[in-house]
């Protein structure tokens, strides 16, 4: 593959053999009120199955909004995203969106706060039990399951919204700045965490993130925004996530001429030109 072609913002040449899962098709998002907001504006995707995609953008471009018109809280004001082809009318738990702040239920334990979404689609009790003790497994809280909220850090309340974002095995999974409260090291391995999950289950992700370190460490691809009103102004095929392993090899990668040249593509396109509004 030639690599350099990761470099041509705009070009569609990401080839996937699955399926389109997310269709994103010229939406647009105008606030309504008396200070109209032209947030989105005409911006299409379309994710295949099991793809990580990164989106960067300016502050205040839409990334959340986008995130939130995916998960199907709110309603778009033109445009359409569709499902595995089927139009998105509101939330299921094909799709879960997580923020950045961890919002959990303080009064449940943190097992009850995973076993909530399960208990709601009164799923089996024994098969609650099992999901939701794998789930706090896999992120490592097994011995806190009794704990309540006020009693975690931030990274474990976040990675309890993690399993509770998981346990219900959605084919989607949107975050909203997951990690953008942790501190450097608590990131990391969230990072670390976030990419094998995704290995393991392949799930399609969406994340969105300040970070382009971040994205090029999680992505298969990235996608950059341009200021309000958000419009997609480039794409970059960001395959590091596999030699990415969060240990000293990463520094080896972080060096090499693809990562820097990929970085700075992008680094220039949010800062520039394309970035900027028009
Ligand atoms: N409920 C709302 N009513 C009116 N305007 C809104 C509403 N939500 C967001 N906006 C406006 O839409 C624009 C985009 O907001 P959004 O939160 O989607 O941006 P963002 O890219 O996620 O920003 P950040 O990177 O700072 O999180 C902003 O100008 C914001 O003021
Ligand atoms: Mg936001």
């Amino acid at each position: 593959m030639d690599k350099s072609q990761g470099l041509t913002p705009q070009s569609r040449f990401f080839r996937s053999d699955e399926a389109v899962i997310l269709s994103v098709d010229r939406l647009q998002m105008r606030y309504g009120g008396k200070r109209a907001v032209e947030t989105l504006d005409d911006f299409s995707l379309d994710v295949h199955k099991g793809e990580f995609i990164c989106i960067l953008g300016p502050s205040g471009c839409g990334k959340s909004t986008l995130l939130s018109v995916v998960a199907g809280i709110l309603r778009p004001t033109g445009g359409s995203v569709t499902m595995n082809g089927r139009p998105i009318t509101g939330m299921d738990w094909h799709r879960t969106l997580m923020f950045q702040s961890p919002t959990l239920y303080p009064w449940l334990s943190a097992y009850d706060n995973v076993a909530f979404g399960p208990r709601m689609r009164r799923m089996p009790r024994a098969a609650v039990d099992e999901r939701v003790r794998r789930y706090l497994e896999l992120v490592g809280l097994t011995e806190f399951a009794a704990a309540k909220p006020y009693e975690l850090s931030g990274g474990m309340k976040q990675r309890v919204a993690l399993a509770r974002a998981l346990v219900s095995e959605p084919s989607v999974i949107l975050m909203d700045e997951p990690f953008g409260a942790l501190d450097a090291f608590t990131r990391t391995n969230m990072q670390v965490l976030i990419r094998d999950i995704w290995r393991k289950h392949n799930n399609t992700l969406l994340l969105i993130t300040h970070d382009v370190d971040e994205a090029l460490a999680l992505a298969s691809r990235v996608v950059v925004m341009s200021a309000r009103p958000g419009r997609l102004v480039g794409m970059f095929d960001a395959m590091f996530s596999h030699p990415l392993t969060g240990t000293a090899e990463d520094d080896a990668v972080r060096a090499s001429d693809e990562y820097v040249k990929l970085r700075r593509a992008i680094l220039n396109l949010i800062d520039t030109g394309e970035g900027k509004n028009r």
